[in-house]
């Protein structure tokens, strides 16, 4: 009887691992796109809810009324100061270009103005492309208002990518070249 019971445990637990398993594997395949209270939350909270690799900005660059946003909050925000009017660089470095201190895809991008060049080493993180100018990007996450207004403001960053940068690497540098 007892060992009956057991074995019934060993199972359900057996099986309930599996399907975490799969569930793991299909977000890591495919990310859910942000819910309405993920978009409402602070991007400090949204990056440790959200496991590495997964952040996806669900705006476009083609989004026209989005973008004119995001140039707005990027203006508000104060990233101009550092980064120029069109994100083509000031004392900082430019965002339009195809050199990623870190790396260029929605993740990591997230993470860095979130947590700051700092704390975002402190997880790990290397620099690996080199700009001109090299120094810490100060945290943004508990500054930017919402995970909303971050993504509405990587949407204007993308529309501003240089056309005469390397289009491959608009979205950080190619699976194939990592
Ligand atoms: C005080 C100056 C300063 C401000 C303000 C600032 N940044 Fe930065 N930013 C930097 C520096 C310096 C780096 C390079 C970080 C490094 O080398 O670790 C950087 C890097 C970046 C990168 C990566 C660029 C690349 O080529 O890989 C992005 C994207 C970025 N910042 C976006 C923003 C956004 C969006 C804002 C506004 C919310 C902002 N920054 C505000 C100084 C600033």
């Amino acid at each position: 009887m007892v060992l009956k019971r057991i074995l019934f445990f060993v199972v359900v637990g057996l099986a309930s691992a599996a399907t975490t398993y799969t569930l793991r594997t299909a977000i890591a395949a495919d990310s859910p796109a942000p819910s309405a209270a993920d978009l409402a939350m602070k991007p400090t909270d949204y990056i440790t809810k959200v496991p590495k690799g997964q952040i996806k900005n669900p705006y476009k660059e083609s989004q026209a009324d989005i973008v004119a946003q995001g140039e707005h909050l990027f203006l508000s925000y104060g990233c101009n100061g550092c980064h120029g009017g069109g994100g083509g660089g000031g004392m900082c470095p430019p965002l339009t270009n195809d050199v990623w201190v870190y790396d260029g895809d929605d993740d990591t991008i997230f993470r860095l103005v979130t947590l700051g060049s700092d704390a975002l080493q402190a997880q790990g993180y290397t620099r690996k492309g080199r700009e001109n100018v090299v120094g810490p990007m100060p945290p943004f996450g508990q500054i930017v208002k919402s995970t909303d207004d971050l993504f509405k403001i990587f949407a204007f960053v993308r529309s501003k990518y240089s056309a005469s940068a390397d289009q491959a690497y608009k979205y950080g540098t190619p699976d194939n070249l990592k």
